[in-house]
């Protein structure tokens, strides 16, 4: 894709922003919390300078536009609670994967609901796709329910995808159409 240039989405009780320097605390503290790790595809990290490269990371996918990563705020205060984002774009085929965390302090509050639902609509809108994948754990309970009610379809199930320190896990694999988006919002 082309640079991403810096866009805020607004929902009704948070602010979607790009990440910047002054994240490096927030975006290390959900990455070691091993409950929210359960069923990532990496370990949990155990050092801040994993933070600082990630960050540095974010920050030069905007502009090679390989992936739009946004922190989610509380419109509130402005504390970052989790972030989500888009990768793997195919600009041919429009589509691409979404991927997000909440800290778990925030879990059960409809966050990452109403957080992915302005994601979609920026990915739908603005960039155009016709479609967007996600990968996840299929014991990953909250991931799946989260996306079945952004209604996005179980496609299949891909067996022994991920070896994460040590053990094999399985793909539950999950699509949403722009046409079922659209079709639901109506509804
Ligand atoms: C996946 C994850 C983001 C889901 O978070 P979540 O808080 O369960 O998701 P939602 O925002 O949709 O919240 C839904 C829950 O909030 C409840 N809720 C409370 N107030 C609500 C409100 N105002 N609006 C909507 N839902 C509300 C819902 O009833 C629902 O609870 P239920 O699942 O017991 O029915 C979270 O579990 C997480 O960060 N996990 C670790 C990282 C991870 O695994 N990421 C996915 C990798 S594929």
């Amino acid at each position: 894709m082309p640079a991403f240039q810096p866009v805020v989405l607004t929902t009704q009780r948070l602010q979607l922003r790009f990440i910047n320097d002054g994240d490096v605390d927030s975006v290390h503290r959900l990455f070691t919390d091993p409950e929210a790790l359960r069923y990532w595809s990496f370990a949990p990290w155990t050092d801040r300078s994993q933070a600082e490269e990630t960050v540095r990371d974010t920050q030069a996918a905007y502009e090679d536009g390989s992936i739009l990563t946004f922190a989610i705020t509380l419109a509130g205060s402005g504390d970052m609670i989790g972030k989500c984002r888009l990768s793997k774009f195919s600009e041919q085929n429009r589509r691409s994967e979404i991927g997000y965390i909440l800290d778990r302090a925030h879990w059960g509050k409809g966050y990452a609901k109403e957080a992915l639902a302005a994601l979609i609509g920026h990915a739908f809108g603005p960039l155009d796709l016709l479609r967007i994948e996600a990968d996840v754990d299929p014991r990953n309970d909250a991931s799946c329910k989260l996306l079945e009610r952004l209604h996005f379809m179980h496609e299949g199930h891909l067996r022994q995808r991920w070896i994460v320190a040590g053990e094999v896990c399985d793909t539950a694999f999950y699509g949403l159409l722009r046409q079922d988006w659209e079709a639901a919002k109506v509804a």
